[in-house]
């Protein structure tokens, strides 16, 4: 199943085989990083703050939907601040030594960055708190009666976790953090810009409206926006002498079946099963998940956001509900829906 998401071009999870391609694309200042303003201007502010006292930098959540810049941000923050970022995330940290070795190595005021932080393990976790709290490690010594624990001092530093599933973090870290930011979806003109910046970096020429549709189609993400961009500049090359004209674009969406706001067949799949087999819903998320044969974590973190997002989906007590704007996007009657296949 996993398998599957990673195929879909609008997938907005990283594919390492993009890596590199999506790091050459990488703002590495405020400035450059397009969007999201107001999150901008409140982390200048922290960061301008903390280099006039010579401190360090307050712990940072970031949390939202893959694809929107947190790590891209983290790193961001790093340079701004003129300290080193160690990266590792939440899977990877194994047991509270492997966190305790990060820790200790880092010098006064550099970053520790840990991605997926909801999945630290409860014991790793623990070690946490008082580094957060006191910038000290506390280590027991021995067993049983015996047993002491030792207190071991560590520098000063800013620890940015990154998350997509804020609601899975428990609360004595969350309330751990000084400053706690959510990045949304960007704007289509934020995603304009993207596009039109991205295009520079690699010289490709893009005209206006064909920017523009790449930048419909994105789904509010930048990383979307950059795979996309790769993927047309190569029916441009075949099919246009490498320039991306609104055109081209469409026609690429069509081969890549994305439509015009970015929904490809999970999402049409999604919304054709809640709409014949549960009459529009409400449905639970788990007989959704089982019915169209996905995780329903899945679901929840890349599908679900982007379509409450344009309105076509709301999450209510009882489960999912697909809105009437369902049926004025693709012109259908319920009745008129129930019969037909979505293409
Ligand atoms: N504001 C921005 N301006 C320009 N490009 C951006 C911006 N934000 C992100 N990008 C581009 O999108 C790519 C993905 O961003 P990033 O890896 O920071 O997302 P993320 O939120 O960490 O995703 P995940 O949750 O999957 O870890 C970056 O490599 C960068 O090229
Ligand atoms: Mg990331």
């Amino acid at each position: 199943m996993e398998e599957h998401v990673e195929e879909r071009i609008i997938s907005s999870r990283i594919k390492s085989e993009e890596s590199p391609y999506e790091i050459s694309l990488r703002p590495d200042t405020f400035q450059d990083f397009l969007g999201q303003e107001k999150l901008k201007e409140k982390l200048g502010i922290y960061v301008h703050a903390a280099k006039s006292r010579k401190e360090s930098l307050d712990h940072v959540l970031l949390h939202g939907p893959p694809g929107l810049g947190k790590t891209t941000m983290a790193y961001i923050i790093a340079r701004e601040m003129g300290v080193e970022i160690k990266m590792t995330s939440g899977p990877a940290v194994e047991r509270p030594g492997d966190l305790a070795a990060l820790l200790t190595n880092l010098a006064a005021h550099d970053i520790l960055f840990i991605d997926e932080i909801h999945r630290l393990q409860r014991s790793v976790e623990e070690i946490l708190y008082p580094a957060m709290e006191d910038y000290a490690l506390d280590i027991m010594i021995g067993k049983g009666p015996s047993a002491r624990s030792l207190r071991l001092e560590l520098s000063p530093f800013t620890l940015i976790g990154a998350t997509t599933r804020a609601g899975l973090l428990s609360s004595p870290l969350r309330d751990r953090f000084g400053i706690v930011e959510r990045l949304d979806f960007y704007s289509n003109e934020d995603i304009y810009k993207i596009v039109q910046r991205s295009s520079r970096l690699v010289r490709l020429q893009v005209e206006a409206e064909g920017a523009q549709t790449i930048a419909r189609a994105s789904r509010g993400t930048p990383r979307i926006a950059n795979r996309l961009l790769k993927r047309v500049r190569d029916f441009a090359q075949v099919r246009a002498n490498g320039i991306i004209t609104e055109e081209v674009a469409k026609e690429a969406m069509i081969v890549l079946e994305v439509d015009s706001i970015g929904l490809d067949r999970t999402d049409y799949l999604l919304l054709e099963t809640i709409i014949k087999k549960f009459n529009g819903g409400p449905v639970g998320l788990d007989t959704l998940a089982a019915a169209i044969n996905e995780e329903a974590g899945t679901i929840e973190e890349l599908y679900e956001p982007y379509l409450m997002k344009v309105g076509f989906l709301k999450r209510t007590n009882r489960g999912r509900v697909v809105t009437e704007n369902v049926y004025e996007y693709f012109n259908l009657t319920h009745d008129r829906f129930q019969q037909q296949q979505l293409e």
